[in-house]
């Protein structure tokens, strides 16, 4: 769809020319379920995300309109009054963010129109919620002229989340979205925060999302399950070895020392994959700074496999979509963020693309009866402003 004309289409809703915005969603390669023990991760922000387009208001009302949305019609809120509301529904993404930043400083003078336009498919697991959230810190960072480093915005994000809007999450979607680079994956120890851009040139090979069409069912209750599971995994270990901070301070060999005192035995598998993972994960960034694609695959199969069997985070369509591209010639594929539904992502050679989305593709709907939806990935950079010469 053409900006251009969406802008055009919401010309009253907006009253005159407005700024624009972009955030990109987010890809996660491989570190799965372990950016909130610690771990280290590998995401990629991604050219499908969220627009905003905005304009000033003379009272001190904020009306957000999404067109994706547009039976909900327009959503007022007060810079007064940014409480969190049910009936708000989406846009309480964003007067979170407003209220965190205001909490911290920001003096919000006046009111703004902003209109809001997703190219993500909502529920996907592709960060939809981490795109609008980093997407208004940064545009009211620019409106009401304060500044907050990048990263201390993904911080910012994450709390929002964590804290207004209910979900226990790690900070992995929030920070690839806020510090993404085109043609770059972000190598991210979660712990520190220090990370690398790894250039993402897959020679012959491209990335594909494959979304299974099942909605998320459960992933908010599920994950913070998870996360209380992993919680009572810590206590024992520490129990056992004070010094060990997170999960993923562990190495493998120390895990087969501990796996016997840790119970009951499910604890132990989420014991098991926050560790397992962490090592995929560091052999996976090896394997792409030395080009060995079929390294990299594997070590996607074999996370997998965890989150399948020891995290149980995966699905049905899951399974089976992992499964049909891992016997159709896919180099690598496996279930990408939270999980129980949402997508997948897999490494696919360039020659036998097209033969192997379709054979994917048919076999899924024969099996699930949903139809698969396939996206190239294509990179991008962080969350940024807009140019007028880039949209107009
Ligand atoms: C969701 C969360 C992230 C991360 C992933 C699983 O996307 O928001 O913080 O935990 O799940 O890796």
């Amino acid at each position: 769809m053409n900006i251009k004309k969406i802008v055009s289409e919401h010309r009253d809703f907006l009253g005159a020319t407005p700024d624009a915005y972009f955030s990109p969603g987010r890809v996660n390669l491989i570190g799965e379920h372990i950016d909130y023990l610690g771990g280290r991760v590998l995401p990629t922000a991604i050219d499908l995300g969220t627009y905003a387009f905005v304009t000033k208001r003379d009272d001190r009302q904020i009306r957000l309109l999404s067109h994706n949305y547009q039976q909900d019609g327009t959503i007022m809120a007060s810079l007064d009054d940014l409480t969190y509301n049910p009936d708000r529904g989406w846009a309480n993404y964003a007067t979170g963010m407003l209220q965190a930043l205001i909490k911290r400083g920001m003096v919000a003078t006046h009111g703004l129109n902003i209109l809001i336009y997703g190219t993500l498919p909502n529920g996907a697991g592709l960060s939809s919620s981490a795109s609008l959230e980093v997407l208004i810190g940064h545009l009211v960072c620019e409106q009401y002229h304060y500044a907050v480093d990048t990263i201390e915005l993904s911080r910012i994000a994450q709390q929002v989340e964590n804290q207004y809007i209910g979900v226990n999450c790690g900070i992995m979607d929030q920070f690839a979205v806020a510090m993404g680079k085109r043609n770059h994956a972000i190598y991210l120890d979660t712990e520190s925060l220090d990370f690398e851009w790894v250039p993402l040139e897959l020679k012959e090979h491209t990335i594909v999302i494959a979304n299974t069409n099942k909605k998320r069912a459960l992933a908010d209750s599920k994950y913070n399950e998870r996360r209380s599971e992993c919680d009572v995994g810590l206590a024992q270990v520490q129990a056992i070895n004070p010094s060990i901070e997170n999960l993923c301070d562990i190495s493998y060999g120390q895990y087969v020392k501990l796996a016997d005192q840790i119970a009951p035995e499910v604890i132990r598998r989420r014991v098991k994959h926050a560790v397992t993972e962490t090592d995929r994960t560091k052999q996976a960034v090896v394997a792409l700074r030395a080009n060995d694609l079929e390294k990299f695959g594997n070590l996607m199969d074999m996370s997998h496999e965890s989150l399948k069997n020891d995290f149980e985070v995966s699905c049905f369509e899951l399974d089976q979509m992992v499964d049909s591209f891992q016997k159709h010639g896919a180099l690598g594929a496996r279930m990408t963020g939270a999980g129980f539904g949402g997508c997948v992502v897999a490494i696919l050679p360039d020659g036998q693309l097209d033969i192997i989305l379709e054979k994917v593709r048919q076999e899924y709907n024969r099996i699930t009866d949903y139809e698969a939806e396939f996206y190239r990935c294509q990179t991008s950079d962080g969350t940024h402003t807009i140019t007028k010469e880039e949209w107009r």
